[in-house]
């Protein structure tokens, strides 16, 4: 640890991972009843990636992670904390992020799951960064993976949810910031349970005596498979979002235009589009990715920002700012300088 406690912590490097396999919403057409023009016209979504048998989200997440740490130039021994925040945990339990610790090679640092759903990667942020910012520790890895083709019903009874979703994993190594105008500024963190309903897998449940029942996985309405109330959760999206965002420029004083980019969760082009629009933020500024990898959940706003940096939206000294709606209800925003 160095003597004087950082003020800010920043991103250092960012990592991916897709699987190889690419599900067109033709092939999706070939399982239930849907076209490719539904999808593209509702969601913005071309196509999306699946893995096959025998891989978790831990398996995506550890090649994402590894290239964040290349490109950090940091070997996994100099990270003092792993958090990985995914819906899809490899197991139930223990924490997946224990398994990708070990995968990496780190057997005893601390590491925990954040399961936050389309939000879980800007809670981890958010843990990461207080964790730098108290000194506690020097390197954080947070990684966000996830495996949904294993989960969702690919018939005509699931396709509102079905066609949606995508495997992949990005992550992220954050360190003390050296130039105090550059890092994170701040994250804004929001929950609302009261809807949790409207977005929800609801069983397994240890609520329910057994867990899991035959029936979860059949009939009209199965409660093992992913349930949403697309309209009402679309609603709360450009709501929320725009809120939030505006939250984190007026804490840190600053104004739409002086953001540079937008980095937003990849759950519906639309959404993303509108929230621009209400905003009046040109699309331009906007990152979207969702055409080619669907929503891919707590590892789509680091795949995005992955692309970002490559072809050099994100660039140092932008300001940019990472927000997310989904399940719980929760959503967020982080504001930072690269
Ligand atoms: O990341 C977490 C946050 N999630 C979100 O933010 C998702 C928010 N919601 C949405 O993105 C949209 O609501 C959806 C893309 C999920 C659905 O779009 P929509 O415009 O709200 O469609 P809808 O649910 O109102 O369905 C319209 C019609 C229905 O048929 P009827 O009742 O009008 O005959 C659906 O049965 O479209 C039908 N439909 C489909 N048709 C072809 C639903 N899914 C499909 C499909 N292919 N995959």
């Amino acid at each position: 640890m160095g003597t004087a406690t950082p003020t800010r912590s920043r991103i250092l490097a960012v990592g991916r991972a897709v699987p190889d396999r690419v599900v067109t919403n033709e092939d999706l057409g070939v399982l239930m009843d849907t076209s490719d023009e539904w999808i593209q016209q509702r969601t913005g979504i071309r196509q999306r990636r699946h893995v096959g048998a025998d891989c978790g989200a831990t398996d995506l997440g550890r090649i994402a992670s590894e290239e964040a740490l290349r490109s950090a130039g940091l070997g996994i021994e100099a990270i003092d904390l792993v958090i990985f925040a995914t819906l899809s945990p490899d197991i139930d339990w223990p924490a997946s992020a224990a398994l990708l610790a070990s995968k990496l090679g780190a057997r005893r640092v601390p590491a925990f799951d954040v399961k936050n759903q389309c939000s879980g990667f800007l809670y981890s942020l958010a843990c990461a960064d207080a964790a730098i910012r108290s000194g506690r520790a020097r390197h954080v890895l947070v990684c966000g993976g996830e495996i949904h083709s294993s989960g969702l019903d690919l018939t005509t009874r699931g396709r509102e949810v079905g066609v949606i979703f995508g495997d992949g994993a990005g992550a992220v190594v954050l360190g003390p910031s050296e130039d105090p105008g550059r890092g994170i500024f701040s994250v804004h963190l929001h929950a609302d349970g009261s809807n949790a309903e409207k977005l929800w897998l609801e069983a397994a449940a240890s609520r329910r005596r057994p867990r899991l029942l035959p029936e979860d996985l059949g009939g009209d309405d199965p409660k093992a498979f992913p349930r949403m109330r697309g309209k009402y959760v679309f609603k709360h999206a450009v709501t929320r979002m725009p809120e939030v965002i505006r939250e984190a420029l007026d804490h840190n004083g600053f104004t739409l235009g002086d953001l540079d980019v937008l980095v937003p969760h990849q759950a519906n082009l639309r959404i993303n589009q509108m929230v621009a629009a209400s905003m009046e933020l040109d699309e331009s500024k906007v990152v979207n990715n969702i055409d080619r990898y669907g929503n891919t959940t707590a590892a789509s706003i680091p795949l995005a920002l992955h692309e970002a940096l490559a072809d050099g939206r994100v660039a140092p000294g932008k300001l940019v700012c990472l927000a997310a709606f989904g399940a719980g209800f929760t959503w967020a925003a982080a504001l930072l300088r690269w």
